[in-house]
């Protein structure tokens, strides 16, 4: 079984959005026995919330299904999880800071999995919580870019597949 985390700050649009995205493109590959995925935030003000309005309805026009609620990062997570990706750099301090020698995980920024990567002009996922429908459609965008980039490379690295 190969265990994926995406996570952001608050957990309620960022991160559960890739979850997602991530979650259906692996259903429809037919690896979901083999693939897992979930999402955190740093922060644990959301603890318990459904994802943000914008998120959800981004999500459902896409018809990508998602019900998840939002949950803080534990450093137990960093040992549960192969990969652990982070939307921006933020994110990923904030991740570092929570290893310790027993973490396991690889910890990489999201973006650096997208197809696109040399065409898309930042490294950072932007959080679209302080603004319009527009920044959570083009959010949509680079993670459907980067979902997709990260399954590619777990089918190269995993193949023959392990079921364990
Ligand atoms: P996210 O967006 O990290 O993509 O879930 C945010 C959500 C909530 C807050 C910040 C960012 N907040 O400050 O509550």
């Amino acid at each position: 079984m190969i265990r994926v985390l995406f996570v952001c700050l608050g957990n309620i649009c960022r991160s559960p959005m890739a979850e997602a995205v991530f979650l259906d493109m692996v259903k429809r590959a037919g690896l979901d026995h083999i693939i897992q995925a979930d999402s955190a935030g740093l922060g644990d003000w959301h603890e318990g919330e459904l994802a943000h309005r914008g998120t959800r309805d981004v999500l459902q026009r896409n018809y990508i299904p998602y019900n998840g609620r939002a949950r803080q990062i534990l450093s137990a997570d960093l040992r549960k999880f192969d990969y652990v990706v982070a939307m921006d750099r933020s994110n990923l301090s904030g991740i570092r800071r929570l290893m310790d020698p027993g973490t396991t995980a690889e910890v990489t920024m999201f973006l650096e999995f997208a197809n696109n990567a040399g065409l898309i002009d930042t490294e950072e996922v932007p959080d679209p919580y302080y603004g319009g429908s527009e920044g959570f459609n083009y959010v949509l965008d680079l993670l459907m870019d980067a979902c997709s980039g990260l399954l590619d490379q777990l089918e190269a690295e995993q193949t023959p597949y392990s079921t364990k």
